[in-house]
């Protein structure tokens, strides 16, 4: 890596990729806000300058189409859902410097200004191209209005990308066998001019730019088959009404493509922000345009006072921000991003969210359920690797929350300023030792190597083996046992502890912001410990404190089993709903009925060892009703052969519950019992796909019979 380790001298600019406007926000969206929220923050503890921005992303097709839908104009429906993230962000601790939109005047006058120079330096053309038409509304078909066939993968298509299948951007006219999705028709195909970025010429800068990008493996790599190839000229417009009116003479039709004013609104928004604070606190153009070379001019290596620009977005729109958006940048003469960090996605049950089928963790929800925003952050960034799609469970939640926040961090924090108050009002006065000052040097060094190496993973972990340090530190020292025996020694175990809590608050501060804000205030510190540099971790403790509270609350196994049994509800209704929306169905969501949209078999194998351990068996129906005050559950009485069993099964909606009793089915018999609705499950009922079809035999095994 040619590149400085940060912290840098030159300015860092950390966004994250703009949030549509057009819906609730749940808690895959957060994924990418809390990165970019804590990555801002640990740069800042490191002492990197950096501004951190974003903004709604205003315009497009679903926000036009929605907004019809509800009869008020695209901009009053998109200002209403900006406003909502707005206030939403911070209640996840998620703080942007500057948020702003798409359709505001600094991002389409700075819009409009990169679409000049791209014309001016002869990257733009006109052609003719054929675009999907709906004959019975007599109106062109942009993006989302078409639905069809991805021309690369064969998967089901929506509009301008393959969100089921190869992911790729897909430009006008490319879809096949497209339909409307106004009318449901065929569409037809009529011809019209639109404007061209012509990406062809950026196609050496490209490679050499993929050579220099930081960030994730996945951003590095997807793209480069994507350029291998010659490479496809972007339209940069569309026959709409709702956007930024295309800049050029005589064009009064056409609007710009979304994608193309979005991520200008990266630039836009740090923008303001340098307006806002002045330019001697953060310059946006010290960032975005110091060192580069002219609009279109060849640049071969990052010039050495450029900005540091991070990109933090979800792995679906990678070939946004590796391929059209540098050769954006460049052909306006802007510095290129420094790294892109691509997340997985969060899906719920191993399948993507769904915003129409209400198949999500929705933010709202989580903050009803009166969680506070650092579980659920501390969750999102240290669950599985940063480019792995992860799959939502209380169960994994409660697992983050009671082992490492409440058992190891909360617990030694909590124990140490216990102690030191009870003993000695605060910290004792002593010497640390240097097996601790070593400890905390090391953990400050993880925390740089971490960020250094866009995990953030990593970063935050430093914090965390700190205090699992300091709970074995406590353990082997038995300072309790001390203050009456050795005093000083009992002094010097406890002002090593405050001073390991000190430096867990500043290296956890930035995944943590709210409890160790809490934890700074506990150990009378001053001002707020995210002012506090890296090198705080080694100052010494203020003095005097008070009685601390615990950080954290331990949550309990019915709490878990009651958001199961809520989530379990919603995921039932969400696959009975399925085929009854799937004709209305407008957004970004997995098609579970579409075959291609079948998962793929897995490639992690099991021993033959651990089939054995699933007991699975014939049973026989001997009762099924439904489940009172539960829309979607019946319970069932089911002979195993040694015994009866009672099952709660997702069938109430999906089947005929009296035609059941005497019927052949396949029980998982081993499953750990749930309660669902005040009943006991005691076992699982196999069955297929959305339309739960139970699996049965062909002869006639009794009931007991084991599955092998
Ligand atoms: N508006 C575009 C981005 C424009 S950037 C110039 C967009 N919007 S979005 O609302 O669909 O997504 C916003 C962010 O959330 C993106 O980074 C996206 O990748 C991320 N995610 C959306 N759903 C997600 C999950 N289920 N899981 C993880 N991240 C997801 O894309
Ligand atoms: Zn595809």
């Amino acid at each position: 890596m040619s590149r400085d380790d940060y912290p840098t001298d030159q300015p860092a600019v950390v966004t994250c990729g703009l949030p549509y406007a057009n819906g609730d926000l749940h808690i895959g969206h957060l994924r990418t806000y809390v990165s970019g929220d804590v990555l801002a923050r640990s740069l800042r503890t490191l002492g990197q300058r950096t501004a951190f921005v974003s903004g709604s992303d205003m315009h497009g097709t679903p926000v036009a189409v929605n907004a019809e839908r509800e009869g008020v104009t695209p901009e009053e429906f998109a200002l209403e859902w900006h406003e909502k993230y707005e206030a939403t962000f911070p209640e996840f601790g998620v703080e942007f410097d500057n948020y702003g939109h798409t359709h505001d005047e600094t991002n389409a006058e700075l819009t409009r200004e990169f679409v000049r120079e791209w014309i001016e330096g002869d990257h733009v053309y006109e052609k003719e191209i054929q675009v999907a038409w709906d004959p019975e509304v007599d109106q062109p078909l942009p993006d989302r209005f078409v639905e069809g066939t991805c021309p690369y993968c064969g998967a089901k298509a929506r509009g301008d990308e393959c969100d089921e299948g190869c992911q790729r951007h897909l430009e006008p006219g490319e879809i096949e066998n497209p339909t409307s999705t106004i009318t449901g028709n065929p569409a037809e195909y009529r011809s019209r001019e639109h404007e061209f970025l012509r990406l062809s010429d950026f196609q050496e800068y490209l490679k050499g730019f993929l050579g220099r990008l930081e960030g994730t493996d996945n951003a590095r790599n997807q793209p480069r088959e994507w350029i291998e190839g010659e490479l496809q000229d972007l339209c940069i417009t569309r026959d709409m009404d709702w956007g930024i009116d295309y800049p050029g003479e005589g064009k009064e039709d056409l609007v710009l493509y979304v994608w193309v004013d979005a991520p200008i609104e990266y630039v836009s928004s740090t923008k303001q922000y340098s307006e806002r604070v002045g330019s001697d606190e953060f310059d946006w153009e010290a960032a975005w345009r110091e060192g580069a070379p002219g609009p279109g001019e060849p640049m071969d290596e990052t010039p050495a006072d450029a900005g540091e620009i991070v990109h933090i977005i979800g792995r679906d729109i990678i070939q946004h921000h590796t391929v059209f958006w540098p050769a954006m940048l460049r052909a306006a003469g802007y510095n290129e991003p420094r790294a892109v960090m691509a997340s997985g996605f969060v899906n719920l049950r191993g399948k993507a969210f769904s915003t129409s089928r209400n198949r999500a963790i929705w933010a709202d929800d989580y903050l009803e359920e009166g969680f506070e925003p650092d579980l659920l952050r501390y969750y999102l960034v240290t669950t599985g690797g940063f480019q792995q799609d992860i799959d939502f469970s209380w169960g994994r939640f409660q697992e983050r929350v009671n082992g490492e926040l409440v058992g190891n961090f909360g617990n030694f924090v909590y124990r140490s300023l216990l102690f030191a108050y009870r003993n000695f009002e605060g910290t004792p006065e002593a010497d640390p030792s240097e097996e601790v000052l070593e400890e905390i040097d090391q953990a400050m060094e993880a925390f740089r190597a971490g960020l250094n190496d866009y995990s953030l993973r990593e970063a935050s972990q430093a914090g965390i083996v700190l205090s699992r340090f300091g709970n074995e530190y406590i353990q082997r020292h038995e300072p309790w046992k001390l203050v009456e025996e050795e005093p000083e020694r009992a002094a010097r175990v406890i002002r090593d502890c405050v001073q390991l809590a000190k430096a867990a608050a500043v290296l956890l501060s930035p995944v943590l912001p709210n409890s160790c804000e809490r934890l700074w205030e506990q150990l009378g510190e001053e001002g707020s410990v995210h002012d506090a540099p890296l090198a705080a971790c080694l100052e010494d403790p203020s003095g005097a404190f008070g009685e601390p509270e615990a950080l954290f609350e331990k949550i309990e196994d019915d709490r878990v089993e009651e958001l199961d049994e809520k989530l379990e509800e919603r995921v039932q209704a969400a696959s009975a709903a399925a085929d009854d929306t799937a004709e209305s169905e407008q957004e970004e969501s997995e098609d579970e009925d579409a075959p291609e949209g079948l998962e793929p078999l897995s490639d992690e194998r099991i021993g033959f060892e651990e089939f054995q351990e699933l007991d699975v068996r014939i049973g026989e129906v001997l009762t099924a009703e439904g489940i009172d005050d539960a829309d979607e559950l019946a319970r069932l009485e089911v002979d195993l052969g040694v015994e009866t069993r009672q099952i709660v099964a997702g069938i109430k909606r999906l089947h005929d519950l009296d035609a059941l009793p005497g019927t052949r089915v396949v029980i998982l018999a081993n499953l750990e019992p749930a309660t669902l609705f005040g009943v006991e499950s005691n076992g699982m009922l196999l069955a297929a796909g959305e339309d739960a079809d139970l699996l049965t035999t062909l002869g006639d095994s009794e009931p007991g019979t084991k599955v092998r």
